[in-house]
């Protein structure tokens, strides 16, 4: 068994974003800018863009938080995300999701302009992406291509099991697996919770990426001997055991599934690293203006 290291592969990936940026910067006058909006106080939410602005500021881009109470009418955030799109200065803009029941998710994501949705979600990068143009390919998925890249693995004929149907994991997943490229060129098999005999469609995948969102979901028996094992899951459950009060957990049951898999993902310290990346790759491409 061998250890997809996140750890490892962002931080070399980073440094090379950091000489990148600062070439940017000189050529510029100015770094690559990132803005991310938060709505309301939801705990994971704000880990995860506190996480994303650090790692801005780590390798050189501006980053700006721009806050709203959970209250905030759908009307107000989205002449915000107009203002944001008309101004030179901002290369990509994200709106941290989940949002709060009375705004939708879709007409958000839809009034980003196009070449700042570095997040990948607007409907112009999802067809493009399944096109194989040039787009912004959602975080996640991006960063576990970049892993499986990064460690040589060879995907081509492989059968690939997407457990979860996710828009910011799942679907995209299944069609960057599918795509034409390297990594990629997989035969993809997409799961979700209306699928019959899940184990049996687990049991198939030579490559298998959990992305259910419930603790060690993915147990030993659902999984073949040798398969490559990738886990997106980032379960919190508050714990005494740690300083921040809480642990995570994967969506696969890591200690009886890795002695079975080739390659495997650990939580943390896997998926949850490269998605910065993926993230911070996007944001360097908009402030170089290469996805139009
Ligand atoms: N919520 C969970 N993952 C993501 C992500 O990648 N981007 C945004 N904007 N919200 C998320």
């Amino acid at each position: 068994m061998n250890i997809l290291d996140g750890k490892e592969v962002s931080a070399k990936i980073k440094e090379d974003i950091k000489v990148e940026a600062a070439a940017f910067t000189a050529a510029a006058g100015r770094k690559p800018h990132l803005v991310a909006i938060l709505v309301g106080n939801d705990g994971g939410s704000e880990t995860y863009v506190a996480s994303k602005m650090r790692n801005c500021e780590l390798v050189g881009f501006e980053s700006t938080n721009i806050r709203y109470d959970v209250e905030v009418s759908e009307a107000e955030l989205i002449a915000k995300i107009q203002e944001i799109n008309k101004d030179p200065n901002i290369d990509g803009l994200i709106v941290q999701l989940p949002l709060p029941a009375h705004i939708d998710p879709d007409k958000v994501t839809e009034a980003i302009d196009h070449r700042k949705d570095v997040d990948g979600f607007h409907p112009i990068n999802l067809g493009r992406m399944q096109r194989n143009l040039p787009c912004f390919i959602p975080a996640t998925p991006y960063g576990i291509m970049l892993m499986l890249a990064h460690y040589g693995i060879d995907t081509a004929g492989k059968h690939a099991v997407v457990v979860g149907r996710s828009n910011i994991v799942g679907s995209p997943m299944s069609i960057l697996l599918a795509r034409n490229s390297n990594p990629g060129n997989c035969t993809v098999t997409l799961t979700h919770s209306r699928t019959k005999d899940l184990k049996t469609e687990v049991l198939r995948g030579d490559i298998v990426v959990a992305a259910i969102g419930k603790k060690n979901f993915v147990t030993a028996d659902m999984v073949k001997e040798g398969a490559i094992v990738i886990d997106v899951g980032i379960n919190r459950e508050n714990s005494t055991e740690t300083k921040s009060g809480f642990k995570l957990y994967g969506d696969v049951d890591f200690d009886n599934v890795a002695p079975k898999a080739s390659w495997i993902t650990p939580v943390p310290g896997g998926v949850g690293l490269m998605t910065i990346v993926g993230l911070l790759k996007n944001t360097l491409e908009a402030a170089k203006g290469t996805i139009y």
